[in-house]
């Protein structure tokens, strides 16, 4: 017997590191994801298809698998390490899969508990925003308290956003660390992220793709500032702006991985990167569950 679960990845719209400090960040669940099949076999749990080569995958999975019996495989429509939420659309997948497998009911706490389990697998000390909107869908303004994460839905116009790929995996986990070594020096940043969030929701909301371009050329600053951008990066922000989009910045932990850009007319802007040699695609939001 075979258990499928299917679940999205992510964009972090601002806010990224800020969120890690217990700021608001604004995430995005995006329409690529991750798809995980169970199979009953014999033999030790394992992956059972080479899509993806990631040493932390095998203890991943045994963090909500038996070790013995189970051949897993994974289907990926989003770039993996690119800071578009890989290992949280696996993890919520896998808690889903991992529960049908068991016969027991899709009860979201234990999603919560299991993905979470998984996500600290591949990245240390997650804020845990990543996985909560990969299970939640749609868009989340996130924070958290000493009493535990915060959320609320964010009811967001389509956005023109073209994502370009910098073809170079970032390491979460290494960023996060790196940004704390910054401590206190950073403090202020990230402070200026999250009112940087706030004074450009309501531009979100009514879809005024000027001010919130600049908001994102402004987040990307103060990413600059804490140190997880890279001239690659830059230089793809510069492409994008260049390309007519309104604004752009790197989305995720940084240090490779992806930017997201405003294009009113994305094929200016995918061109453009195409040109250059990178790939970049349009990409909407998942809808909520
Ligand atoms: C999340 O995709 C990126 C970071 O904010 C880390 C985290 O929230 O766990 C950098």
């Amino acid at each position: 017997m075979m258990h499928s679960a299917f679940a999205p990845g992510k964009l972090i719209l601002m806010g990224e590191h800020a969120v890690v400090y217990g700021h608001p960040a604004l995430a995005m669940a995006v329409e690529r994801g991750m798809t995980v099949s169970l199979k009953d076999r014999k033999g030790p749990t394992a992956l059972v298809n080479a899509q993806i080569n990631d040493p932390r995958l095998a203890q991943a999975l045994l963090t909500v698998l038996p070790e013995e019996g189970v051949g897993v495989t994974i289907n990926s429509t989003l770039p993996t390490g690119r800071g578009m939420g890989s290992s949280a659309a696996l993890a919520v997948a896998l808690g889903r899969a991992s529960l049908a497998r068991e016969g027991l009911e899709a009860d979201p706490a234990e999603i919560n508990r299991r993905a979470f389990k998984v996500e600290r697998v591949f990245h240390g000390t997650p804020s845990g925003i990543d996985h909560t909107v990969s299970m939640l869908g749609g868009a989340l303004r996130y924070w958290r308290t000493e009493s535990g994460p915060q959320f609320e839905a964010v009811d967001l116009p389509p956005l023109p956003i073209v994502v370009i790929d910098s073809g170079i995996a970032g390491n979460t986990a290494e960023m996060v660390a790196q940004v704390a070594a910054k401590q206190p020096a950073a403090h202020r940043d990230l402070a200026e992220m999250a009112n940087l969030l706030d004074g450009t929701l309501p531009a979100l909301k009514k879809g005024d793709w000027v001010a919130v371009g600049h908001a994102w050329l402004e987040n990307h600053r103060l990413l600059q500032a804490v140190g997880v951008s890279t001239p690659l990066l830059d230089r793809l922000v510069r492409l994008a702006v260049d390309a007519g989009a309104t604004g752009a910045k790197l989305a995720g932990a940084g240090g490779g991985g992806v930017v997201i850009a405003l294009a009113p007319e994305p094929e200016a802007v995918i061109g453009q990167a195409e040109a250059a040699g990178f790939n970049a695609f349009v990409t909407g939001c998942y809808p909520s569950r």
